[in-house]
């Protein structure tokens, strides 16, 4: 759910609208907004749908002005996404107005003993425990933060709260446990939001509020409290976002336009990391100077995404570094006692910084010892702030629900680092090492050739409009490709796809495989040492015989493959590592031109959202 909250002399309703557009990706199954008129009274709107519907709404019956106001945008968990459910969740007889992102675990036995107390609940939902707590307290007290004190200890879970109470329109208290929430210093105003996106275009001062912590946020004064009342120091930060790149300009879709700044977000991460041939990364210093020579293991959590970017980061490492690198999926991660030493590094990654199963990953992997690196394109999130060292990824803001920028800027992040671990490792050699980032250096110019297949790739997606399945193949770093490819198609265009290692076929996939069935295969160079191309070019082979229509996505030029496919997107030449940075271009436009083929919403897919702060 994405959370905002605004006081200030702005007109609030639009303000808040703002916000909350800017946040819709966080979740879009319902809105609403609550705010307090100059005479102290309090309004609330929300509605099922998009955010679209709920701005309709309020275009054809506006509410009352007002500078103090709260919004939310839900990603629904307990309850369907309807009216009734959705935020804010009134208490005090219509007088309080509270809205939450996360979930209170022990909300049953807390709904009971309000019950038993006389409450009436009108929703399913596990935040209007959370109101009318609060409003129990609020009318015991006469004071919200004196309530949020009373009521924030009690909640298991994890939570964002944000309150607005019409006998007190000078101010909104929040707290957070295990949820985000930062805060925006403006000049007579000030802004909440579970991220910077809600008010980056409004001001880059934010303040991101530590656990368990109560926020009291005034138009000119912010108070932190801890949840006994204690005052706690404020971990203020600049945002470095620039806020128009959070629009969609002249493009269909943030997918779209995202997917074209594929080289700016690879060219964005290497800048400044780069000098003289070797690798700078200054925010690895934290870790000691021999950290790196010590540890013998590195283990990668992720999600979604993240995870096969580290997969594809993985054989690089690997192969610079001689340090084995294993994979984990974050939620599966510390639930099976994994092998964790204070000789393992444990690396995170997450686009958002607030995946709620990587942040939980990461707090066991620093309880068993081991140190935390993240890997995170979001300034101020709970990830690289709980983490023992920080790699950020440059890519700048992704609203798509679908990740693609993120991708391959968190490869570049990880190569990166396997690069700088190479160093210090001396596993490779200083030439070797130039020879490299040169290379390097050159992947977003090749991703601009990529990019210009475009065309023929959309022309070929919607002739695929009506495909019920697709198949990807790869090997070695081709493989998590085809496994990031076969995701997007899921994600955004509602199409069973599959993403295989191609020498795994033989033993039970190639089942699948009937005549007309469309494969995108990933072809390596055949100029590579030891290059699996040959072995790739006999899987085509085996699937082509039984009638197989193959989609290859190949180095330019190889004529080698040729023959044996039907359509082949081509990819500028580069080494063996840099190739996924590449290829992976053509399965991120086929997927978005399929789905817009069908007619679908790319940004906001049915079900998904962007940043999942529920385990
Ligand atoms: C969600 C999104 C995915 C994303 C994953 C990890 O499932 O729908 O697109 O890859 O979370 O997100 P993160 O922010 O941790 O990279």
């Amino acid at each position: 759910c994405g959370i905002v909250g605004y006081i200030g002399d702005r007109d609030c309703q639009n303000t808040l609208m703002a916000g909350l557009a800017r946040l819709e990706y966080r979740g879009y199954d319902s809105a609403g907004i609550a705010l307090v008129d100059a005479t102290g009274g309090m309004h609330a709107r929300k509605r099922a749908g998009k955010l679209k519907t709920l701005a309709d709404d309020l275009a054809n019956t506006p509410m009352a002005d007002g500078h103090i106001g709260i919004g939310h945008t839900r990603w629904a968990t307990h309850g369907a996404a309807n009216d009734t459910n959705a935020h804010p969740h009134l208490s005090c007889g219509g007088k309080l107005a509270v809205i939450h992102n996360g979930i209170i675990e022990n909300f049953a036995e807390l709904r009971d003993e309000l019950k038993a107390d006389g409450v009436e609940f009108c929703s399913e939902t596990d935040t209007e425990v959370a109101a009318h707590l609060l409003g129990r307290e609020y009318d015991r007290t006469g004071d919200l933060v004196a309530a949020f004190r009373n009521v924030a200890p009690r909640l298991e879970g994890a939570f964002t709260l944000l309150a607005v109470h019409a006998d007190q329109p000078d101010v909104i208290v929040g707290a957070r446990l295990n949820s985000p929430l930062v805060i925006g210093l403006g000049e007579g105003e000030n802004f909440l939001g579970s991220d910077v996106a809600a008010f980056v275009e409004h001001t880059s001062k934010a303040i991101a509020v530590g656990q368990a912590q109560i926020v009291i946020v005034r138009k000119d004064a912010v108070e932190i409290v801890d949840f006994d009342g204690n005052p706690a120091t404020a971990d203020e930060f600049e945002v470095n976002w620039d806020a128009s790149a959070a629009d969609k300009g002249g493009w269909d879709s943030f997918m779209a336009k995202e997917i074209t700044e594929n080289p700016e977000a690879v060219s964005n991460t290497l800048m400044g990391r780069i000098q003289d041939g070797a690798v700078t990364l200054s925010s690895l210093d934290v870790l000691g100077e021999n950290y790196f020579r010590e540890i013998d293991r590195i283990t990668v959590i992720a999600c979604g995404t993240a995870f096969y970017s580290g997969q594809t980061a993985a054989y690089a490492i690997e192969r610079w570094a001689g340090i084995p690198v294993t994979l984990e999926l974050a939620h599966e991660f510390r639930y099976r006692t994994p092998f964790i030493t204070d000789r393992t590094l444990v690396i995170s990654l997450s686009q958002s910084g607030e995946t709620m199963d990587t942040l939980m990953a990461v707090r066991y992997a620093r309880e068993h010892g081991a140190k935390t690196l993240s890997i995170c394109n979001t300034q101020g999130a709970s990830i690289p702030r709980e983490s023992d060292a920080v790699v950020y990824t440059h890519a700048g803001p992704e609203v798509a629900v679908a990740s693609t920028k993120a991708f391959t800027a968190q490869i570049t992040a990880l190569y990166l680092f396997g690069l700088y671990l190479a160093q210090e490792r001396s596993t490779l050699s200083s030439d070797e090492i130039a020879d490299l980032l040169d290379e390097f250096q050159t992947i977003p110019e090749k991703m601009r050739a990529v990019l210009e297949e475009h065309d023929r790739i959309k022309e070929l997606a919607h002739w695929m409009a009506d495909a019920r399945s697709v198949l990807y193949l790869g090997r070695s770093t081709g493989f998590p490709i085809a496994l990031e490819g076969a995701l997007k198609l899921k994600e955004i265009a509602y199409i069973h796809a599959e993403g295989f290692a191609a020498g795994e076929l033989k033993h039970g996939p190639i089942a699948l495989i009937e005549p007309g069935q469309p494969v995108f295969v990933i072809v390596p160079s055949p100029r590579h040492d030891d290059s699996l191309h040959p072995k790739i070019v006999s899987n085509i082979q085996e699937i082509r015989a039984r009638g197989a229509r193959v989609l290859a996505v190949i180095e330019g030029g190889d004529a080698t493959v040729l023959p044996y496919v039907d359509e082949a997107f081509a990819c500028p030449p580069t080494s063996e590592f840099f190739e996924p940075l590449l290829r992976v271009i053509p399965l991120q436009i086929f997927a978005l031109e399929l789905s817009t083929a069908k007619g679908l919403d790319v940004d906001q897919p049915r079900n998904l959202a962007k940043s999942v702060t529920v385990e």
